[in-house]
Parts: C-alpha cells; sequence; structure tokens
C-alpha cells in the first residue's frame, strides 16, 4: 500500500492524465536481455491500472501484473481483458516485497513510479528497497532485464513546474525518494549489474494535461501526481489560492514557462537499467 496516497479513490482518476512514457527505453532494455523478446515474461511490478502494460503486453510474450491496491488492480483488469482471455497477461493483488512469484521465472521485471511509495526508513539504510530489489533478483532469471522508473531529486526540484506551489510537499517527497548512489548501491548488493540510466526528454508523466495550467484547480488532475497528497490542506489551499489569483491576473503561463525552463533538458523521470548476473 502506499504510504500517503490513497489508492482506492485514485483508481478512478489516475487515467484521466496518466500516460506511459519511456516505453522506447523499457522496450530497448527488454531487448538486450538474454531472450528474445516476444518470448519474455515481463513482470509490471505495480501495475497500478496498468497503464505500462497495456502499453508493454503486444511487444512480450506474457505479463505479470502486480499491484497491492485492490482497485487500482481491477482498472487494470477491466482494460485488458481480452489479453487476459489470451493468456497475455495475468493480474495478482499482492506486494512486490514478496513476490507471488517462483524462483527465476521473468524475464523482465519493470517498476515505474512505485518505489517512494513504500513506507521505507533512509535514515536505516533503505530496508524495503532493498527488499523489493532482492524480489526482483530472485524472480528474474540469469540475463533478464530490471528496469527501475523514477525521479533523480534534481527532476524533483527542477522538473515539474507547480512543485513550485507546493514546496513542503517536494522537500517530502523528496525524502522518499532514494538518491541514485543509495539505489545503485542496493541493485549491485542484491546481484545485479547496474548498465545505463536514461532519461526520456521528450514526455511527461501526466502528457499534454501537464501544460494545462488552470487544470491544477482540478481535484481529477491533481490526483494524476501523488505529491498533491503530501500538501497540508493549509498549502494546498495557498497553491490553488496563487493558481487562481495568477490567472486572474493573466501570469499563470509565464509562471508555468519560467518554472519549467529546466525540464526539457532534465526530463521528469529516470529509467535505471540492471542485468541480473
Ligand atoms: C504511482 S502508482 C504507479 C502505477 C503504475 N506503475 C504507473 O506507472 O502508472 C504507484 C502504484 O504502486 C502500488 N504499490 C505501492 N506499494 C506497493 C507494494 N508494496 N506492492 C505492490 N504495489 C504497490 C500502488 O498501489 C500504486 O498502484
Amino acid at each position: 500500500m502506499s504510504s500517503y496516497e490513497n489508492y482506492t479513490q485514485t483508481s478512478a482518476v489516475y487515467d484521466h492524465t496518466r500516460v506511459p512514457i519511456g516505453l522506447e527505453i523499457i522496450t530497448a532494455a527488454l531487448s538486450s536481455g538474454s531472450a528474445n523478446r516476444d518470448q519474455q515474461i515481463l513482470l509490471d511490478a505495480g501495475c497500478g491500472t496498468g497503464i505500462y502494460a497495456f502499453a508493454l503486453v503486444d511487444r512480450v510474450h506474457r505479463v505479470e501484473a502486480i499491484d497491492l491496491n485492490r482497485s487500482m488492480l481491477s482498472v487494470a483488469r477491466t482494460k485488458m481483458r481480452s489479453a487476459a482471455e489470451h493468456g497475455r497477461i495475468g493480474f495478482t493483488l499482492g506486494s512486490i516485497a514478496q513476490l507471488p512469484l517462483k524462483t527465476q521465472s521473468v524475464n523482465g521485471v519493470m517498476i515505474n513510479q512505485v518505489l517512494h511509495h513504500l513506507p521505507d526508513q533512509a535514515g536505516h539504510g533503505w530496508p524495503l528497497h532493498h527488499q523489493v530489489l532482492k524480489e526482483c533478483a530472485r524472480v528474474l532469471q540469469p540475463g533478464g532485464v530490471l528496469i527501475i522508473n523514477s525521479c533523480t531529486h534534481e527532476q524533483l526540484e527542477k522538473g515539474f513546474w507547480f512543485y513550485e506551489l507546493i514546496p513542503n510537499a517536494r522537500t517530502t517527497v523528496m525524502r522518499k525518494i532514494i538518491p541514485e548512489k543509495a539505489l545503485d548501491a542496493l541493485i549491485c548488493g542484491v546481484g545485479l549489474t547496474l548498465n545505463d540510466r536514461l532519461v526520456d526528454l521528450d514526455s511527461v508523466l501526466q502528457g499534454e494535461s501537464y501544460f494545462d495550467a488552470e487544470a491544477v484547480l482540478d481535484y481529477a488532475w491533481r490526483k494524476g501526481d501523488s505529491i498533491w497528497a503530501l500538501a497540508s490542506n493549509h498549502e494546498l489551499q495557498t497553491a490553488l489560492a496563487q493558481v487562481a489569483d495568477l490567472a486572474a491576473k493573466n501570469q499563470l503561463q509565464s509562471f508555468m514557462q519560467r518554472y519549467d525552463a529546466d525540464r526539457p533538458a532534465l526530463g521528469q523521470t529516470s529509467f535505471s537499467i540492471a542485468i541480473k548476473n
């Protein structure tokens, strides 16, 4: 379960804005694995509503989609009923910290925007992250590929223009995101070799709606980024008042452009790609 977002509520509107990004990066990473991609079994760990599984299910032999939230998983299941009937995807309610899969049973694992939801303890060496990575290493076949899609601290600072409206929430989410060096050390420690770190510079997590500045005022739009769950009511109300005020003064577009200036060169999320030794 996420340590802060209510995904049971969010499941109803998550797909209004969220789009899968970095699909070519993921596909190329899978192709670099030891098995032919069209024969691969791909684990979507923390699949949510299945936006990545849906986009990739036809590029591999089968997807195993796992999520801890029943409502998110139910949206995914509805979306891919036909693929499930044809045996191309399976859905399991469960935790990625205790994968309900046999040892060495998959060729690829992708973890898209999930790790920061673990109720982990940075000060104690990120034990839950370690447990999740250990599980991923266990279920991967030798030569299999792990792909972790997660924001860096720099991307959180400069890759999302509206985070400027909720600086305290940004500070809080940064504490939940494992720094790259710590992630690299954990990856190595579970018997994987980090091969690459790549960024999709052309895409953003909320698609075209990211550029619709007034959409900040819309609850469903805000549900497309769990950072809003980390804003106190006071911070949220202040942010909404600021947006309304900027819009009334015709300054909202320039605000967005100012705080989006670095994002095109930084991207919003990074893909760490590791191989099972
Ligand atoms: C931001 S959503 C990402 C969903 C999907 N991967 C995507 O990129 O659209 C985070 C998801 O992680 C799931 N999650 C959080 N902790 C989990 C855990 N320990 N095991 C399985 N799923 C988990 C949540 O239920 C939620 O569906």
